[in-house]
């Protein structure tokens, strides 16, 4: 961890937008550049913020490792990777709900379900819950094609617009949880540095306002 400057991970990807809009909103100046370069590792000239843009299902490592002190990551991921990081805000951004779908009326030949999934974890717990047995089968995406081609009974993901799965002719059967971005905070980095993440969270908290309308 380095000295007091603040590292920052981000996700890049789908919802990289919105957690920069979120920071610019809570007064971050990022440069104009900042969703185009390819670079990763980005400095702030008027503060003492570096931004790291890392694989969103990276960011909860880069914090709990300590490369990063805090983060922007799903709950979908914090769920999922079960890091050692302080969950400090709930962003209200990039919302979408975790489900189990797959095709209409389909009923299982096999002996125990077969679920395909990039979430394991999440979708042996909810089975696990109901006192289900099932085969998991880890993919890493595109995971709606499983059931279609007959590989899977059902498939564990996230649903935001649902355009993949009604394209695809698929049907949520289970509502598993609702999901938003987090901001985290490694727990070495909050005792170090306090002040200053606790600055940052005011500012988020404040930003995050409009994010929550229409939110349970
Ligand atoms: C995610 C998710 C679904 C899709 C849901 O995949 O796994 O496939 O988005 O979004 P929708 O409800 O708006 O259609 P992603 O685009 O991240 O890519 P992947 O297939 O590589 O996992």
């Amino acid at each position: 961890m380095s000295g007091s400057v603040i590292t920052v991970a981000m996700p890049k990807g789908r919802i990289f937008g919105d957690a920069c809009r979120l920071l610019r909103d809570a007064g971050f100046s990022l440069p104009v550049t900042f969703e185009t370069t390819r670079k990763l590792i980005l400095d702030l000239d008027t503060a003492p913020f570096r931004f790291i843009l890392a694989k969103p299902v990276d960011v909860p490592t880069y914090v709990e490792y300590g490369a990063a002190d805090i983060g922007i990551a799903g709950k979908d991921v914090l769920l999922e990777s079960g890091r050692d990081v302080y969950e400090m805000v709930d962003l209200g951004i990039s919302r979408c709900h975790m489900a189990v779908a797959g095709l209409p009326g389909h009923r299982s030949k096999n002996p125990y379900l077969k679920i395909a999934t990039k979430y394991p974890n999440i979708a042996s717990d909810f089975y696990r819950r109901r006192g289900e047995q099932i085969d998991l089968i880890a993919l890493n995406g595109s995971i709606e094609l499983a059931p279609i081609v007959g590989l899977a009974d059902a498939i564990v993901d996230i649903v935001s617009t649902g355009t993949t799965l009604r394209e695809n002719g698929l049907v949520e059967f289970d509502r598993l949880m609702d999901i938003s971005s987090r901001l985290i905070v490694n727990p070495v980095s909050y005792r170090l540095k306090k002040p200053v993440i606790d600055e940052i969270v005011e500012k988020m908290i404040r930003a995050t306002e409009g994010t929550k309308v229409g939110m349970d």
